[in-house]
């Protein structure tokens, strides 16, 4: 026998906003300037990353971006953010997923966005782990490791396909694309890749980085923080939009189209997308060592030699329109046509931009947790000061 479950109360109508509200006169509080946006504003020291915009120029711990995509691989530009050490020889495979977080990503719709299945993958493992305070590199590490394996085992799942084990022989990489299709990836491709997350792992204190300090500066867990970055990450004016490049070169159609439709398209007001940015105002270094890893790709497929061309006719045009604003290519363009050139597909980007900041995100826990300090800044307060209740 069922029972009718009882009616709810009606809750209370809840109280009106107050209607008055004090205009505020300046933009400072007790002399103290307040930033919207905290734009700015010193919120924390680092040692990983130095973004020169003015310049053109991207470090990680010292190192140029362009020299570390060379020389380097994800793997030792993570192991350098950790520790501060570089070891070219440093290597890191995709993780195990435990039993706890493939049962929860089975039971997801299978229309979940793939930054929502990998959030609630971070939290699951996080709850299956012992991670203690202070954060650790042996933390960071086992949480950069498994992440490629969740997504990939969530992209599985939703199509109805088993996941893939880790192959220990693999590096993280190419693990993440062999346990996403099954087919091992080409030396090519597994390195343009690896190129991807090494100019994607680390980038100042933007919002999802800042968002992982705040947390950590609770001395809640590394987990925590990652799930929150990823939360953060997740916001369209964070995510980056290589998706985007991708749809405008298809609207492009062919490289005879490409100068018409770009002059249309600044006609109409419209941005071109993987162009411009607030901080570089040069050619952005990341787009730079990327581009040369694509021209480097053995086979390229008509789509790139197509977004090869929309680059140069951009550029131009852009300069034509704005002969005193340097507008570059950005990293999102080449990060588009790298991304698009190994097979993955645009709904996947926003979830493999978040794989490479693990290593990023990690560093900053790290960092945070060695110098904390809990992060609690201030309001200015614009509502109503002090009143009576109504009676
Ligand atoms: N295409 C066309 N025009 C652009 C442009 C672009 N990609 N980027 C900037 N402009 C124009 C602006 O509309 C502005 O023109 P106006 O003075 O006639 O209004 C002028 O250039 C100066 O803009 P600026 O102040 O340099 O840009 P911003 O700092 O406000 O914006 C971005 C930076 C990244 C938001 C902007 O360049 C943009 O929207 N780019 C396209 C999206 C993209 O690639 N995003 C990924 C960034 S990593």
């Amino acid at each position: 026998m069922t029972t009718k479950p009882p009616t709810p109360p009606t809750p209370p109508t809840p109280p009106s906003p107050p209607a008055e509200v004090t205009k505020p006169l300046d933009h400072t509080v007790d002399g103290r300037p307040y930033s919207p946006g905290l734009e700015g504003v010193l919120a924390a020291e680092t040692s990983l990353g130095l973004v020169d915009g003015a310049n053109g120029r991207l470090m990680y711990r010292g190192y140029r971006i362009g020299d570390l995509v060379a020389h380097g691989s994800y793997a030792s530009v993570a192991n350098l953010l950790w520790t501060g050490e570089w070891d070219p020889k440093a290597r890191l495979t995709t993780g195990r997923v435990p039993s706890a977080v493939i049962s929860t990503l089975r039971a997801l719709p299978r229309t979940a966005k793939p930054m929502d299945a990998l959030r609630t993958a971070v939290s699951v493992w996080g709850a299956t782990q012992v991670l203690d305070w202070p954060p650790t590199a042996i933390q960071a590490r086992a949480l950069t490791e498994f992440s490629p394996s969740a997504l990939a085992a969530f992209i599985r799942l939703r199509e109805d396909l088993e996941p893939i084990d880790p192959d220990p022989k693999l590096d993280i990489v190419s693990g993440f694309l062999y346990q996403l299709t099954g087919v091992r990836p080409d030396r090519a491709t597994a390195r343009a890749l690896d190129a991807y997350f090494i100019v994607g792992a680390e980038h100042g204190l933007n919002a999802s980085t800042f968002a992982a300090r705040v947390i950590t500066s609770t001395r809640s867990d590394i987990a925590s923080a990652v799930a929150g970055a990823i939360g953060a990450m997740k916001g369209p004016l964070h995510g980056g939009a290589p998706s985007e490049v991708v749809e405008q070169i298809h609207k492009v159609g062919s490289p005879e189209h490409a100068e018409e439709w770009i002059r249309d398209a600044l006609a109409r007001g419209e941005r071109l997308m993987g162009f411009g940015h607030r901080v570089y105002r040069a050619y952005d270094p990341r787009a730079t060592a990327l581009r040369k890893v694509v021209e480097a790709m053995p086979a390229r497929p008509d789509w790139l030699e197509l977004a090869i061309k929309v680059e140069d006719v951009a550029l131009r045009v852009l300069e034509e329109k704005y002969p005193d604003r340097p507008l570059k290519t950005n990293v999102e363009f080449y990060a588009a046509a790298v991304l698009q050139g190994v097979g993955l597909t645009p709904d996947l980007f926003p979830a493999t931009f978040a794989l490479a900041r693990h290593a990023g995100w990690t560093a900053h826990v790290l960092e945070q947790a060695s110098a904390n300090r809990l992060i609690r800044p201030d309001a200015r307060f614009i509502g109503v000061e002090e009143r009576d209740l109504p009676t």
